[in-house]
């Protein structure tokens, strides 16, 4: 690999080789890869970034991958939308949602993760390739490795949206759905990996996994003209996303892409399964584990992988953190919804409730530039939304009922706020 130099621990900074490693052996840490930021600052310019590819892979040198990228040719490059009726609804002057709902192929910012990890799970030789999942990782694994032609095991909860769990047997991998929550697949996912010597996306190739994470983050700043926001609003689960959005923007300032102060980032978690904002709030280093009980269900993990480096990266950019109730959420998937035309699932809708409150308490001051993480897409799990969407008016054929609706309807009014 031209430029990965290895992997190296979180934690005592022991250094590992780039094979499937996860954990170090010394101290339990978690591995991370490292560069050559040298090499990479001689070779990856705007303006080769800029002519390759709308994908992930466009920031391959940064990307921890020997070869040929093998899927997620048409991952990434997500929309970054400038939502200004939204930003006039809740009184803030320059407001984006970095819009992975709309991610290929399987709509939520999982397409990044796991390209990277299946990618280099055929480089490893990985014959068969599975995860511990709250629906979304699982969409993405199966639809990827059909795709590879890798025999494919996911590994969910037993309470999942329907569509979730369709969203995966649809590319006819093992589904294989588990009496517990999350933190108990993850657990069982552990001893398989083990045991079977299969590649989970998100445990033995965990490292590979994150670095998918780093392009939501590298895209921010290139689609805000090679700068950084001011501030950025992540929701967090097992804490992959938010620790390498942060990475991501170092790392652009390290090889010389992205000049300027680096962006103050927040947490958001659903108030029914927040380790992460408990511990913020109480001043600890590692978040104690929770039971979820949350609508929220794609980020209803009460054990964080990574909830370590989340606080780390979390307070060292100046940031804060906001849970949302179940009730906050689907409002908040209802307001991007009518100001924005665009559908989230509650993961998203988490993240706006949290930044409203980050708005309303000060933390993110009105007048700076905010960036709002959408991870997933609403038509997954429209079913939550059941009690709060009008159902359709019912009409006859004739022109003349419709007119008599008009007349006693005031909804034409209401929705044009
Ligand atoms: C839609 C969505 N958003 C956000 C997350 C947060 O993931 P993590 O904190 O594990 O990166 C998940 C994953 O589990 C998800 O499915
Ligand atoms: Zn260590």
């Amino acid at each position: 690999m031209r430029y990965v130099t290895g992997l190296q621990c979180h934690l005592c900074k022991a250094k590992f080789p780039a094979q499937a490693l996860w954990v170090c052996d010394k101290c339990l840490g978690p591995l991370e890869v490292t560069y050559d930021y040298d090499a990479v600052k001689r070779d990856m310019t705007r303006e080769k970034i800029e002519s390759r590819p709308r994908n992930l892979w466009r920031y391959r040198e940064l990307l921890p991958i020997e070869g040929e990228p093998r899927t997620g040719l048409y991952s990434g490059y997500t929309p970054l939308v400038k939502a200004d009726r939204l930003a006039k609804k809740i009184g803030v002057r320059e407001l984006y949602l970095k819009d992975d709902s709309v991610n290929h192929p399987t709509f939520s910012y999982k397409d990044r993760v796991v390209s990277v990890a299946a990618t280099r799970a055929v480089e490893l030789g990985f014959e068969v390739f599975g995860c511990a999942s709250t629906g979304n990782l699982a969409n993405s694994v199966s639809a990827h490795a059909a795709r590879l032609g890798l025999q494919c095991y996911v590994f969910i909860p037993n309470d999942l949206e329907p569509s979730k769990i369709l969203g995966s047997g649809i590319y006819a991998p093992q589904v294989v759905a588990i009496k517990g929550n999350y933190d108990d697949v993850n657990r069982l996912c552990t001893q398989i990996a083990e045991k079977y010597g299969w590649g989970f996306a998100n445990i033995n190739l965990r490292s590979y996994y994150a670095e998918g994470a780093k392009t939501y983050g590298f895209e921010i700043a290139e689609q805000l003209g090679w700068t950084f926001p001011r501030h950025v609003v992540s929701p967090v689960a097992g804490g992959t996303l938010l620790p390498r959005i942060a990475r991501a923007f170092r790392e652009l300032k390290e090889v010389g892409l992205v000049s300027g102060d680096l962006p103050t980032i927040h947490a958001a978690q659903a108030a029914g399964c927040a380790p992460v904002i408990n511990a913020l709030h109480a001043g600890l280093e590692f978040p104690d584990p929770v039971k979820p009980n949350t609508i929220a269900r794609s980020i209803a993990i009460g054990n964080p992988a990574d909830g370590f480096q989340v606080l780390h990266a979390v307070r060292s950019s100046g940031g804060s953190g906001a849970m949302a109730t179940d009730s906050e959420i689907l409002d908040a998937v209802q307001l991007i919804a009518e100001t924005e035309g665009i559908f989230t699932e509650p993961a998203g809708g988490t993240t706006m409730a949290c930044a409203m409150k980050l708005i309303e308490d000060g933390s993110i001051p009105r007048d700076e530039s905010i960036v709002i993480c959408i991870t997933g897409n609403g038509y997954k799990t429209a079913e939550v939304m059941n009690s709060r969407v009008k159902a359709p008016a019912q009409l006859g054929r004739g022109l003349s009922e419709f007119d008599n609706f008009m007349e006693g309807s005031a909804h034409f009014a209401a929705t044009k706020n």
